[in-house]
C-alpha cells in the first residue's frame, strides 16, 4: 500500500496536467494598480530563467506606455514616450519602430492597437510612410498569421501596392533613397534607414562625420521590400488577385536573387552595404569595407537560400573580435577604423551612432533571423554554427541590457548600448523605455516557438535550449480565434508533468517527451469583435485649437496641463519622463482641473490617471468629483460613480449622460503630497 502522501502527489500531478495554470493571479506582482489594463489583454508567460520572465513583462508595461490616444484617429504606438523634433507632427508617430511595434502586438489580446495603428499609417495621409525604411506589409501579413483575420489583411492591399510604389518615386524625389532599375536593388541614405553613423556615412564623409550620407545599396532595405513584396503577393492570392500576386511575387524574387548575387560579399562572407554614392571619398557599386551586424537581417525576412555558403556569415556572431561583445552584438567589428568613435554629441552627453553600439532594434532582428535559421533552414542548422543554446544565451543576454546600471539596475531600456560594457550610452532624456526593438515576439514566436502560420495548423517549435531551461510556460495566447498554451517541464516538478504539451481551449491536444516541433490541426474562430470606445478629450499638442486644459492654480506651466489630456498613459519613475500635471503640495484646499471641449460634447463616464510615488512625494488624492458647467455655474453630473481613487492605475468616474462644453475633475491632494494628474481622458459612453 502507497502512503497517502504518495497518492496525493499522484492526484495532484494528474489534476495538474490541466489544472495548472500561472493564472493572471501574478498579474499584480507586476503592474500593481494598473493590472486591470493587462489582465484581458496580455498572454502570459514564466520560465525557469526567471530574467526572461521578468523583462517579458516590463516589455508588456512598454507595450502599454507607448500607446497613444489621438482620439478621434484612434491608438498609435510611439518610438519615444514624448515629442522628439523629427516625428510625423502632430500625431508623434515614426514609421522607422513600426515594423517592431505590429510584431510585439500581434501577440496583444485586444486587436485595437494594431488594427487603429495600422488604419493610422495607411488609410488617408497621416502618417509619413516614407520617413524612413520600413516593413509594415509584412508586419501586416505577420500580424495575420496569428489572429487569423484574412479580411483585415486583404483590405489593406491596395494601399500596400501604393507605398510599395511610393518607394520607388517618392524616395527617390526625397532623394534619401529609392531603386536602381539597374542593378534592381533598393538604395537608401543610413540615417533615412534609421541608423546613423554606418561605415557608408562615415567613409563617404572621409572618416569626418556620418550623421547624413553614405547613400547605399544595404541588406536591410533590400530585405525589408522583399518581405514587403512577398506580404503583397500573398495578400493578393487571399484577395483572388492572381496577376498582382505573380506581379509581386516576380518582384520578390527578382531582389532575393540581387541581394544574393550582388550583396554578399564572399571575402568577408557576409552580406554588406554596396555605395550608391559617389565622391571623392567613395565610389559607387563599391564594397564598404566592413561587416556590419545588419548583415543578417536577410534572414530576419527569409531571404537567403538555405546552403553552406551563406551559413558562413553566422560564423562571425559569435566570435570576440567580430560581433561578440562581452555583454551584447556590436553592430560594427572592432578591425573597423572608426569603431566606437564619438562623433556626434547633444550637449556633453553622445548621440547614437552605429559604429559598433549595440542596439536593441537590431539584436531583435538578429534574433527573429536566428529563429528562422534554426527553425527551417535545416542544411545552415545541421552545420552547428549556431545553436539553440546560442539562441537562449543571447536572449537572456539581451534580457539582461534591459537593466540599467545608470538607473540602479531598474528595468528601463534606452537607445543603443556599449555592447562590451552593457551600459546605455546615449542617456538623454528622451531615453527611458524607448521602444524600437521586440522582445515579447522573440519569446512567444522563439523561445516558446509558436510559429504562427497562414493555413490552418498550430505548429510549435520551442528553441529554449533543454539544458538552461527546466520549465517554461505560455498561456493566454489568442491564436486563429483560440485560446492556447504551450508548457515545458523537463521533470515534471513545476506542473506535475514532464515534457511539451500544446494546450488549446483548456484541452491538451498534442505532447512530447522532448522539446521539439508539434503541429496540431486547428479550426478557425473569428477573434473578438474590437471595442473602441472613443476619447473626447485628447489634445494632440499643447498648441492645438481643442480641446483645451485650464487649472485652478495660477502660473501652472502650459506643457504640463497639456500633458494630462495628451492620450499618453505611463506610471515610469522617472522625473525626465514625467508625464502629467503636477499640483501644489496638498494644503486641505480643493484644486481643480477644467477641460474645455470647444464644442457642446456629451459625456457620460472618464478615466482618471494618477501618479504615486513615496520619495518624490506624491499619492492619488482622497477623492474626487466631476462637475459640467451648467447655465447656473459648475455642478457635480448626476448619478455620479466613482471607483475608489488609485495611483499608478486607472481610476473611472461615470454619471448619467450629458452634454457640455466645459468639465472639470475637483480633488483635494492629501496632506503634505502632491498630485500628478497624468491623464483626464472623457467618454460619450459608460465605460
Ligand atoms: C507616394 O507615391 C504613391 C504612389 O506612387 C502616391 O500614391 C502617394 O500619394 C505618394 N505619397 C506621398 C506622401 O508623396
Ligand atoms: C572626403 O573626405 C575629406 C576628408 O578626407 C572630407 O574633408 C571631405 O568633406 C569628404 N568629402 C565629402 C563629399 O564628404
Ligand atoms: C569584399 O569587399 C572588400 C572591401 O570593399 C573588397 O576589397 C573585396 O574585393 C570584396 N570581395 C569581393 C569578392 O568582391
Ligand atoms: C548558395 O546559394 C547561392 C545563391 O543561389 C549560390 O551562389 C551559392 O553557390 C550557393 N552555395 C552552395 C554551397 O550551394
Ligand atoms: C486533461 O485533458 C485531457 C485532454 O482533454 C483529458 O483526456 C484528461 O481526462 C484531462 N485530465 C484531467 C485530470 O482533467
Ligand atoms: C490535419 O489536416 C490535414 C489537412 O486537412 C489532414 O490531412 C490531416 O489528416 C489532419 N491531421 C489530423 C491529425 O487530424
Ligand atoms: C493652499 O494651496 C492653495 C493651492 O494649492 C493655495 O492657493 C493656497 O494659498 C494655500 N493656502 C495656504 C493657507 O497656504
Ligand atoms: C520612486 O521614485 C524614485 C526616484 O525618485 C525611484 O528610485 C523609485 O524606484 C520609485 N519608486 C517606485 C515604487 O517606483
Amino acid at each position: 500500500m502507497k502512503s497517502p502522501l504518495i497518492i496525493l502527489a499522484l492526484i495532484q500531478g494528474i489534476l495538474s496536467l490541466n489544472t495548472t495554470t500561472i493564472t493572471t493571479a501574478a498579474l499584480p506582482t507586476y503592474f500593481h494598480n494598473d493590472t486591470p489594463w493587462y489582465t484581458p489583454r496580455i498572454p502570459l508567460f514564466t520560465s525557469s530563467l526567471s530574467t526572461l520572465t521578468e523583462v517579458y513583462y516590463y516589455r508588456w508595461s512598454l507595450y502599454r506606455a507607448h500607446q497613444r490616444d489621438l482620439g478621434p484617429d484612434g491608438y498609435i504606438t510611439t518610438e519615444f514616450l514624448n515629442d522628439v523634433s523629427w516625428q510625423t507632427q502632430p500625431y508623434a508617430s515614426l514609421v522607422d519602430a513600426a515594423g517592431f511595434h505590429l510584431r510585439e502586438g500581434r501577440w496583444c489580446r485586444d486587436r485595437r492597437f494594431n488594427g487603429d495603428y495600422v488604419g493610422f499609417m495607411l488609410d488617408g495621409e497621416r502618417g509619413d510612410m516614407y520617413q524612413f525604411s520600413e516593413w509594415v506589409a509584412d508586419s501586416i501579413w505577420e500580424g495575420h498569421l496569428v489572429d487569423g483575420d484574412v479580411d483585415s489583411a486583404v483590405a489593406k492591399l491596395d494601399r500596400l501596392v501604393d507605398v510599395f510604389g511610393g518607394w520607388e518615386g517618392n524616395m527617390t524625389e526625397a532623394g534619401t533613397g529609392g531603386f536602381d532599375g539597374e542593378k534592381g536593388l533598393f538604395w537608401i541614405q543610413p540615417l533615412t534607414d534609421a541608423t546613423e553613423y554606418t561605415i557608408a556615412s562615415i567613409d563617404a564623409s572621409g572618416g569626418v562625420d556620418g550623421f547624413i550620407g553614405g547613400d547605399s545599396f544595404r541588406p536591410s532595405v533590400n530585405s525589408y521590400q522583399f518581405a514587403n513584396a512577398l506580404a503583397i503577393a500573398r495578400l493578393a492570392e487571399l484577395g483572388g488577385d492572381q496577376a498582382l500576386a505573380e506581379e509581386y511575387e516576380n518582384r520578390a524574387h527578382a531582389i532575393k536573387a540581387n541581394v544574393q548575387k550582388s550583396l554578399w560579399n564572399s571575402t568577408f562572407e557576409h552580406f554588406i552595404d554596396r555605395y550608391q554614392v559617389e565622391n571623392e571619398n567613395v565610389t559607387y557599386w563599391n564594397y564598404i569595407r566592413g561587416r556590419e551586424l545588419v548583415g543578417y537581417v536577410p534572414w530576419t525576412h527569409d531571404l537567403p537560400d538555405d546552403n553552406e555558403t551563406f551559413a558562413q556569415a553566422w560564423v562571425h556572431l559569435l566570435d570576440s573580435e567580430k560581433f561578440a561583445g562581452s555583454n551584447s552584438l556590436r553592430t560594427s567589428e572592432p578591425s573597423y577604423e572608426y569603431f566606437m568613435r564619438q562623433y556626434r554629441y547633444e550637449g556633453s552627453q553622445r548621440e547614437c551612432q552605429w559604429n559598433g553600439p549595440a542596439w536593441p532594434y537590431q539584436i531583435t532582428q538578429v534574433l527573429i533571423g536566428l529563429a528562422n535559421l534554426l527553425d527551417h533552414y535545416p542544411v545552415s542548422s545541421n552545420l552547428g554554427i549556431v545553436t539553440r543554446k546560442d539562441y537562449t544565451d543571447l536572449l537572456v543576454q539581451y534580457a539582461e541590457l534591459h537593466y540599467n546600471p545608470d538607473r540602479g539596475g531598474a528595468l528601463d531600456l534606452e537607445e543603443d548600448y556599449d555592447a562590451d560594457t552593457g551600459r546605455p550610452i546615449v542617456g538623454l532624456a528622451r531615453s527611458p523605455h524607448y521602444f524600437h526593438s521586440g522582445f515579447i515576439d522573440l519569446i512567444l514566436s522563439g523561445f516558446v516557438g509558436i510559429r504562427p502560420r497562414a493555413d490552418d495548423v498550430l505548429e510549435v517549435n520551442p528553441l529554449a535550449d533543454g539544458d538552461s531551461v527546466s520549465f517554461f510556460r505560455a498561456e493566454n495566447i489568442l491564436y486563429h480565434g483560440h485560446d492556447i498554451a504551450v508548457q515545458w517541464d523537463t521533470s515534471g516538478e513545476q506542473y506535475g508533468t514532464a515534457g511539451l504539451i500544446i494546450i488549446i481551449d483548456g484541452e491538451t491536444a498534442a505532447s512530447a517527451p522532448d522539446l521539439t516541433r508539434l503541429t496540431v490541426n486547428i479550426t478557425r474562430n473569428k477573434p473578438p469583435a474590437i471595442q473602441r470606445p472613443m476619447a473626447k478629450s485628447i489634445q494632440l499638442q499643447s498648441d492645438s485649437a481643442w480641446p483645451r486644459g485650464s487649472v485652478s492654480v495660477t502660473g501652472a506651466d502650459p506643457e504640463s496641463i497639456h500633458a494630462a489630456i495628451d492620450g499618453r498613459v505611463w506610471f515610469f519613475p522617472e522625473a525626465d519622463i514625467a508625464n502629467g500635471w503636477d499640483t501644489p503640495v496638498g494644503n486641505g484646499s480643493e484644486i481643480w482641473y477644467q477641460i474645455k471641449f470647444g464644442i457642446s460634447t456629451t459625456t457620460a463616464s472618464a478615466e482618471l490617471a494618477f501618479f504615486a510615488n513615496e520619495t518624490q512625494g506624491f499619492d492619488a488624492p482622497e477623492g474626487c468629483r466631476v462637475e459640467v458647467l451648467d447655465s447656473g455655474g459648475w455642478v457635480e453630473v448626476s448619478g455620479a460613480h466613482y471607483t475608489e481613487p488609485v495611483a499608478n492605475g486607472i481610476t473611472i468616474a461615470s454619471w448619467d449622460e450629458v452634454a457640455t462644453e466645459c468639465i472639470r475633475i475637483v480633488f483635494v491632494p492629501k496632506r503634505e503630497q502632491r498630485v500628478r494628474l497624468v491623464e483626464f481622458k472623457v467618454f460619450s459612453e459608460i465605460s
